[in-house]
């Protein structure tokens, strides 16, 4: 017996697993389809016309595998290209923007709320806009973090560099007096450490994977999509990408907290 359609979640490259190991930790009964873009990452430093087009492949390339849910786990795809994607799939799609907002407004107390995330992310306003939805007085202070992503690829995470780098991003943040951050980037969990003792107790940081999580059980439970207890059949696990799997096999296990045993490469946007 086949464990029935799975959620469908696609990234730029390898970051995405961050949302899939919130997955698999909330929703275990759940089969996972996911793609990395590895060829063409960064999504980050993009335009978004370009990033939008990436994002369109991706979605159909998974929509192909007859998902019940499509989830962009990239911020950057998510903050540009979920109209799109919603006028061309007949299916629910989660982004990470709304939910990472969500959770950031109900968390704020003093109502000053910083994001970080790439260029492509912060420059788009969708956070921004997404926090202010959730609460018109809400000061949004948003930082892009270009540097974050390539450290933590490096490993980086508990290094020297790293803290510093932390420390001058969040700085105009601090100034602010922000009491909540969006870590509005697939690779930001992993710096959770390292931004706690940058920013000290008093800022609570919000994890758009964690978030996004939540909000993707939320709908299928409302659609009546969710797995239930009575369903057996163990749930399938698959992960594509577009350039050779090395690299991503490499890292996958920093960001997916297990490894990933196999791994094909597809064509995309051909
Ligand atoms: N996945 C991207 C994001 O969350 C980070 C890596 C990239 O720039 O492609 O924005």
């Amino acid at each position: 017996m086949s464990p029935g359609p799975g959620i469908g979640i696609f990234d730029s490259g390898v970051g995405g697993l961050t949302v899939v190991r919130a997955v698999m930790d909330r929703l275990p009964r759940e089969s996972v389809i996911y793609f990395g873009d590895t060829a063409r990452v960064p999504y980050g430093s993009k335009s978004p016309e370009t990033v939008i087009r990436f994002a369109r492949e991706s979605a159909a390339f998974l929509a192909g595998k007859g998902i019940k849910l499509l989830v962009v786990a990239c911020n950057t795809a998510s903050a540009v290209s979920i109209p799109a994607l919603r006028q061309e799939f007949d299916l629910p799609i989660v982004g990470v923007i709304e939910p990472g907002a969500l959770f950031a407004s109900r968390a704020t107390g003093s109502g000053r709320v910083g994001v970080i995330g790439t260029i492509g992310t912060i420059s788009s306003g969708a956070y921004q806009n997404a926090l202010r939805e959730c609460n018109s007085s809400i000061r949004v202070i948003a930082q892009p973090c270009p540097l974050l992503v390539p450290l933590v690829e490096e490993g980086w995470l508990d290094h020297e560099i790293t803290r510093l780098v932390v420390e001058e991003y969040t700085r105009p943040l601090v100034a602010e007096g922000i009491d909540t951050l969006v870590l509005g980037c697939t690779h930001y969990p992993l710096l959770k450490p390292v931004l706690s003792r940058v920013l000290g107790d008093g800022v609570r940081l919000v994890d758009s994977a964690e978030a996004t999580a939540e909000v993707i059980g939320d709908t299928l439970r409302s659609r009546g999509l969710l797995r239930g207890s009575e369903e057996t059949e163990r749930p399938d696990r698959k992960f594509y990408v577009s350039d050779i799997p090395l690299k991503f096999q490499e890292i996958a296990q920093r960001f997916l907290g297990a490894a990933v045993p196999l791994v094909t490469q597809i064509k995309v946007g051909e």
